[in-house]
């Protein structure tokens, strides 16, 4: 049975089950305003200043609200060096929830990923993955690995509505492990709740194929748990064979049967920090003198302690469906609402956040102008509003310096779990609805300033032409005095 909570007899609208008790000013500015800070931010959502910002949509990323339980465990924090009593709570909490007897810790999610590379990708291997993550894969490639992507056919399809888009292709994976060798190939990846195709989710049956494959041809799997929280409640609500069990049950066969897992806790366990776990010592051994070399001490690798108590009561509070639902049903509400007006969404809705489509949604615009980009910077305009481009600006250009266009153009508008309210999405549907009305309205744009690795965290972009300041225009004529 579903612990799922809504409000209306005859509509499903999301309940939040719990109460706010702290809580944080926002500002909006006017839309002129927005257009210059827009500017100021050379049109990249992550140089934005927070102060300017009304709904921060940008990340699901150590912005997740902490629960009153998780501020009382940062009060005991055990503030030591080595032996520290937090590390030990945080060990159990990790035993209790996976199963797992060795913990390495990180100071956040890609941090486990530079290690995982050092370790085992030499020049020349492929990591097969479902699909890549950014920072994953510009660990890999740093040290000469090659990344393949094996996401099953509907996982590209935007429309599609299969359940569980993020799933491995297992022909595909088998096929290229007998082509390359498995002795070419350290690791096959499993990235939980795939972050770059709209948060959508593998079904358990899907990963336990891929961890038998990899044992069959002594391969390792690893598991990236960073968005493991939504794919578990996926996992319950959509597939048929995991409806009666518990979350923690499932959490459990998934976890036997990998040989490592990692994650940031910026995402899994509403808190910040991260760390890599097994049963295989052996494994842990080969990554183990990384942590202080590159982390810190092994009680803490570069966490602050106060984050792993928040992390340890974190991982128990994911274990229950009444609370891990909130993301998943608030983000459907907002996709379910959009779909209905016709933006193209993603679909079906997936963790993290709502994913519009901005290929579609700006129709006829090439790649090169950056549409998902240019979404993202008119939405902002339009509402105050900062998603993030993950698009080919999230992309790092060929090696003959070419650039290498995104499967897909999406905007996202990421939910940090437990922080906004009902009417906070529905005024971010309605800014939408306003910006799809107007999106003949919307230009491209071109880069300023494009620095040479992950770019999108600091490049500088231009709109091409005036079409920002025709957009505040429209919208001051359509809006009157009102914000
Ligand atoms: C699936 C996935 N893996 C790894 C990372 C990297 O984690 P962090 O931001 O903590 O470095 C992220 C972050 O968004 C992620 O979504």
């Amino acid at each position: 049975m579903s612990e799922v909570k809504f409000y209306c007899k005859d509509q499903q609208v999301p309940l939040e089950m719990h109460k706010v008790r702290v809580v944080q000013k926002l500002f909006l500015p006017t839309v002129e305003e927005r257009v210059a800070k827009m500017n100021a931010a050379g049109n990249n959502t992550f140089l934005l200043q927070n102060k300017d910002v009304f709904m921060d949509m940008l990340t699901d990323s150590g912005v997740n609200a902490m629960s009153d339980n998780q501020m009382a465990a940062m009060m005991q924090a055990d503030d030591s060096y080595a032996g520290s009593e937090t590390c030990n709570r945080l060990l159990k909490s990790l035993e209790d929830v996976f199963g797992t007897k060795y913990f390495l810790p990180a100071h956040q999610g890609r941090a486990c990923e530079n290690i995982l590379a050092e370790a085992f990708v030499r020049p020349g291997d492929v990591i097969p993955m479902n699909f890549h993550f950014t920072t994953t894969k510009a660990h890999i490639t740093r040290l000469g690995g090659r990344v393949e992507e094996l996401v099953c056919l509907s996982g590209l399809d935007p429309r599609n509505t299969d359940p569980f888009k993020g799933n491995f292709d297992i022909p595909r994976l088998e096929a290229l492990i007998k082509e390359v060798g498995p002795e070419h190939i350290p690791f096959v990846r499993i990235e939980a709740g795939t972050n770059l195709i709209g948060g959508q989710p593998l079904s358990l049956e899907n990963m336990l194929q891929v961890a038998a494959l990899c044992k069959q041809y002594g391969i390792l799997s690893v598991l990236d748990a960073s968005l493991l929280q939504d794919n578990l409640y996926f996992i319950k609500v959509r597939e048929a064979a995991c409806k009666d069990m518990t979350i923690r049950e499932i959490t459990r066969k998934l976890a036997d049967a990998m040989d490592l897992i990692y994650f940031s806790a910026r995402k899994l366990g509403f808190a910040r920090g991260g760390g890599i776990i097994s049963n295989n010592e052996k494994l842990i051994l080969k990554m183990k003198e990384f942590i202080p070399l590159f982390e810190g001490f092994l009680t803490y690798g570069g966490m602050e302690v106060r984050s792993m108590e928040a992390i340890a009561v974190g991982l128990q509070e994911t274990m229950d469906e009444e609370i891990i639902c909130q993301g998943p049903i608030f983000i459907e509400q907002l996709v379910k609402e959009l779909d209905a007006y016709g933006v193209p969404m993603i679909l079906p809705a997936g963790g993290l956040g709502a994913h519009i489509n901005a290929s579609e949604f700006l129709e006829g615009m090439p790649h090169d102008q950056y549409p998902a980009g240019a979404l993202a910077a008119a939405l902002y305009i339009a509402g105050g509003i900062r998603g993030m481009e993950r698009g080919t600006i999230s992309e790092q250009r060929n090696e003959d310096g070419t650039e290498r266009y995104a499967e897909l153009e999406l905007l996202r508008l990421a939910c940090p779990r437990r922080v906004f309210t009902l009417s906070q999405i529905k005024y971010c549907a309605d800014r939408v609805k306003w910006l799809y009305d107007n999106r003949k309205l919307i230009g491209g744009l071109k880069w300023e300033d494009e620095p040479a690795v992950l770019r999108f965290f600091f490049g500088r972009l231009k709109p091409l032409g005036d079409w920002q300041e025709k957009l505040a225009a429209k919208f001051r004529a359509d809006f009157g005095d009102s914000l």
